[in-house]
């Protein structure tokens, strides 16, 4: 939640950190803020809306020189969106300047101390409080900057990234974590900051991935210094080399990043094999997995924690470790699982899915799972994301920067991971034949091919768009593998389109969902070739006997389905295990289609941002 960027060097800071706003854009989007220092003074402008508004009142209100500038774009916790509530922040004497990513969980008894002592506030945020809490320690203490934050850290109960500079010490910027991810990129003399190092990849390729609890001085024309807030120490740093570029964190001529990433499944999908699968040879090599494989045989069971579309591709995962390699699998909601007392044993193999790897919850429940001595595994998709630091090893799904807010190629780059590592763990175990081992292998490599292949059906999903983007709701309906797709289909819909939608079980809909059913209830029942097709199509004649729209998604050469649906999106046959790979692909243009038609924000739908790293 919330994106910060700031840079200190020898070019125009004014660029680097607008630029870098609108690639952060995806962790919030209500307000956002820029500061600038052009020498002499500070420049601020802040404004309630997207980055494209703070542009435009820059241009017409503030002068954008300076090489020292930092910027702001909001997810609302503490105060509405407003321009007052937007970051940068001033502190009392207006001397310095903060931007924060995250909460100050205690900042309503700071604020009344700070009150006691003459502090005033102008908005209803949190990290107002801790400018000013900073300030006053600055003051009282005699101290810098640096360590006036690191004390006010230290009182602080919360989550942040955070970036702070001083009017009277325009040669630095301090920065801090705790929660909320924080990169600083390293340049020649010149330094960028951000949550993520999509603003600075153009300037540079080093970068260092602060911990919890460290902060560092960023000097113009120095090294970057690290601390440990508590206890002081020094750190020295772990500069990574980034594998991102340029072309990956831009939309490449379609006209929202959800359809690029839609459309870029095959090849990410591919990605996320190659080189672990080797089919002719029945070789299934995930780094990660090896060292650990006798953790995941000896296991009890495995628990799945995750959040949204994570935690559908752990629902997938659940069916194909307990079908394949016989398994007991739990799968949880993070957000749950952390504050229920959960029963977690040493035997216990937790896998956290996560595509940003930075989810407050999911973070939360792996560091609940280690105190009680589980072994972690991360499937994430951002390097050197907190989750795949924490966790004591896991896989990347190599789905590439996900920008649009709504999941789409994380989720089955996820799925193609889980499927390797439980038909790697099947195969330790013995759990399945030689010949069926080597059949899903086979067609693992298909995937692309078959993925490509459904989004041929683009067209046709446009024109059963359009029949029903005015719906007020829709039912999802899917069983055994494909009932996570329908929760999945049913929250991209939402999500985008802002349309009720509900994913259910197809047999559970007589046990209550079937009473919404009237002629204006687009029902979408994934049919694919499976052991339950002939319950699916009875589910569906309950359907079309109490009038409801079918929407069938079927498998090619359907002829029962075809036959009883009002209308037919088409899926190559693929194998049930790993059918979800395909038949999320209509879905999610389906869920595209109508946002689209009805004119909604497809890539940053209200009130949501991209990764939650608040609770
Ligand atoms: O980054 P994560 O995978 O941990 O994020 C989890 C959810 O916040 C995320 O999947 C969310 O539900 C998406 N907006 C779904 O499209």
């Amino acid at each position: 939640m919330c994106g910060i960027v700031g840079y200190i060097g020898n070019r125009d800071a004014f660029p680097v950190v607008l630029n870098g706003l609108k690639r952060l854009e995806y962790r919030g989007y209500d307000s956002a803020g820029i500061a600038l220092y052009d020498g002499t003074d500070i420049q601020m402008c802040k404004t309630q809306g997207k980055v494209a508004d703070l542009e435009a009142k820059i241009q017409q209100n503030m002068p954008t020189k300076g090489t020292l500038g930092i910027g702001h774009t909001r997810w609302a916790t503490h105060g509405v969106p407003n321009d007052v509530n937007s970051h940068p922040h001033y502190s009392n004497s207006g001397e310095l300047v903060i931007i924060h990513n995250g909460i100050i969980e205690n900042y309503a008894s700071i604020k009344k101390e700070l009150k006691k002592r003459g502090y005033t506030f102008t908005s209803d945020t949190d990290t107002e409080v801790l400018v000013n809490l900073i300030e006053d320690i600055k003051i009282n203490e005699k101290v810098k900057l640096g360590k006036a934050v690191q004390i006010a850290l230290n009182q602080v109960v919360g989550a942040y990234a955070i970036a702070v500079f001083d009017h009277n010490k325009p040669d630095e910027i301090v920065v801090a974590k705790l929660g909320s991810p924080l990169a600083i990129g390293i340049g020649d003399d010149e330094f960028f900051v951000a949550s993520d190092a999509t603003p600075f990849i153009e300037f540079t390729n080093n970068a260092i991935y602060l911990e919890d609890e460290e902060m560092a001085i960023v000097r113009r024309g120095r090294e970057v210094k690290v601390r440990k807030i508590k206890g002081d120490s020094v750190v020295v740093p772990y500069v990574q080399e980034l594998q991102l570029n340029l072309e990956q964190i831009e939309k490449g001529g379609y006209d929202h990043f959800m359809l690029k990433e839609i459309y870029e499944q095959p090849s990410v999908i591919k990605d996320t094999y190659r080189g672990r699968l080797l089919s002719d040879q029945g070789i299934i090599k995930l780094g990660g997995l090896d060292e650990y494989i006798e953790k995941f045989t000896n296991a009890n069971r495995i628990i799945i924690v995750a959040c949204g579309t994570s935690w559908h591709a752990g629902l997938v995962a659940e069916y194909i470790f307990e079908d394949l390699a016989r398994i007991p699998v739990e799968v949880e909601y993070a957000s749950e699982f952390r504050y229920r007392n959960p029963i977690i044993t040493e035997k216990d193999v937790i896998i956290a899915i996560s595509q940003s790897g930075e989810t407050a919850d999911t973070l939360a429940a792996i560091k609940l799972a280690k105190e009680k001595g589980a072994f972690v595994y991360g499937v994430c998709n951002v390097v050197g994301s907190t989750i795949s630091r924490e966790t004591h090893s896991g896989s990347y799904t190599h789905a590439g920067p996900e920008i649009g807010v709504a999941s789409t190629k994380a989720f089955t780059t996820q799925i193609t991971v889980l499927t390797m590592i439980a038909l790697r763990l099947a195969k330790v175990k013995g759990t399945i034949s030689q010949s069926d081992y080597m059949m899903h292998l086979h067609e693992l490599e298909t995937i692309p091919a078959k993925v490509e292949e459904a989004l041929k059906s683009d067209e046709n999903i446009k024109k059963i768009s359009a029949v029903f983007k005015d719906a007020r709701n829709f039912l999802y309906l899917g069983r055994g593998y494909n009932f996570p797709v329908a929760l999945e289909g049913a929250l991209k819909l939402k999500e985008i389109s802002y349309i009720h939608a509900e994913g259910y079980p197809a047999a559970e809909m007589k046990h209550g969902p079937i009473a919404l059913i009237d002629e204006q209830m687009p029902v979408v029942v994934i049919a694919v070739n499976s052991n339950h097709y002939e319950k699916v199509v009875s589910n569906i004649e309950e359907i079309k006997a109490r009038k409801g729209k079918i929407i069938a998604l079927v498998s090619e050469g359907d002829t029962a389905v075809k036959e009883l649906a009002d209308y037919v999106m088409e899926v190559p046959i693929t194998p049930e295990a790993l059918s979800p790979l395909v038949t999320t692909i209509p879905l999610q243009l389906l869920s595209y289609h109508i946002a689209v038609m009805l004119d909604r924000n497809v890539d940053q739908p209200r009130n949501l941002a991209k990764s939650v790293t608040v609770e």
